[in-house]
């Protein structure tokens, strides 16, 4: 019997070609936005395998509709989407998509930093709508990048590659991670300190930490508050480690200086009034949005797809 796979959107090069090569047959869900979660259930049923994206949320429920399923390959680093518990004990491969898309989400992440310390968005909304009357010496005054203090929260792959950005403008690198990385500190000459104190001493903090039942919200309105009136807060990690009202609050009021944020606590849809505000730079969750990086997470996902379901290991399985 062929192995079967369900592909949950359109991908980008080489989109399902290598599944097909090694003759997958393919359901692929042919629209740009995602499936409901009926539809996904009604499609997984006799399925093998499952591409999915990170706004699938793969639970127990789920998994217990597709019984034949071997292999989940998310096209994400992160799989905060998926229950990998559930996935153990029904033994359920689970893989995600490390490495390839570090340096386009650092490249994302200090294209953030710069624009929100320099009000670019600002300035960009000036001159196009006309009003800008000329140049003037209090004009869109913004923060220091060169020179300043990076507070880099979570020192993993990614927060390394903004790291290395940082050095690269003369940046201090000061650090928070639950387990110390000495190679992080060697290289940047960073220091590990607390989160307070992280947060209390740094120009930029940038969160680079997965999603967790320990992480969640851990920027709310208690970590704003130590944060410097100066400072900018950078989130191209996920939604859900702000609490986005506090946010919100943090920014209207000045104690913070301005924000940038690539994801949100409940994708697509904004906090009331986080729109609003001119003090902070909104992308829609394109840290990884370079044509080389999405086509390198979509041959890893072909990629364990096919050694799973070959019965070799998967290339980059993800652990509880
Ligand atoms: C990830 O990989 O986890 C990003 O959020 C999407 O590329």
């Amino acid at each position: 019997m062929p192995k079967t796979a369900f592909i949950a959107r359109l991908l980008p090069e080489p989109g399902v070609e290598p599944l097909i090569d090694a003759g997958i047959l393919i359901d692929q869900w042919e629209r740009s936005t995602a499936p409901t979660r009926n539809e996904l259930v009604a499609h997984l049923a006799d399925k093998d395998a499952l591409l999915c994206m990170l706004t699938e949320r793969i639970d127990a429920e789920v998994m217990d509709a597709a019984p034949s399923l071997k292999v989940i390959a998310n096209l994400a680093v992160g799989f905060d989407n998926i229950d990998l518990e559930a996935a153990e004990e029904r033994k359920i491969v689970v893989t995600n998509t490390p490495d390839v898309l570090t340096e386009a989400t650092a490249d994302l992440t200090f294209a953030l930093l710069l624009g929100a310390a320099r009000r670019l968005c600002e300035g960009e909304h000036l001159v196009r709508s006309g009003q800008w009357t000329g140049w003037a010496p209090n004009q869109l005054l913004g923060q220091s990048v060169w020179g300043s203090v990076l507070g880099i929260i979570g020192a993993g792959r990614i927060g390394t590659a903004v790291a290395r950005r940082g050095r690269g403008f003369g940046m201090t690198i000061k650090y928070f991670s639950r387990s110390g990385n000495p190679a992080f500190e060697a290289e940047f000459d960073a220091e590990r300190i607390g989160l307070d104190e992280l947060l209390e001493v740094s120009d930029f903090v940038s969160l680079h930490t997965p999603l967790t039942a320990d992480t969640h919200r851990m920027i709310g309105a208690h970590a704003l508050e130590r944060m410097k009136s100066t400072a900018v807060l950078v989130n191209t990690a996920r939604g859900r480690l702000v609490d986005e009202l506090a946010l919100i609050d943090a920014l209207r009021s000045g104690s913070i200086a301005a924000a940038a944020l690539d994801v949100f606590e409940d994708e697509p849809l904004l906090a009331p009034g986080l729109s609003e505000l001119s003090n902070v730079v909104l992308t829609p969750h394109i840290g990884s949005a370079t044509a080389e990086a999405r086509g390198a997470m979509v041959r890893i996902c072909c990629d364990n797809i096919i050694a799973v379901l070959s019965g070799r290991p998967a290339h980059t399985p993800v652990r509880r």
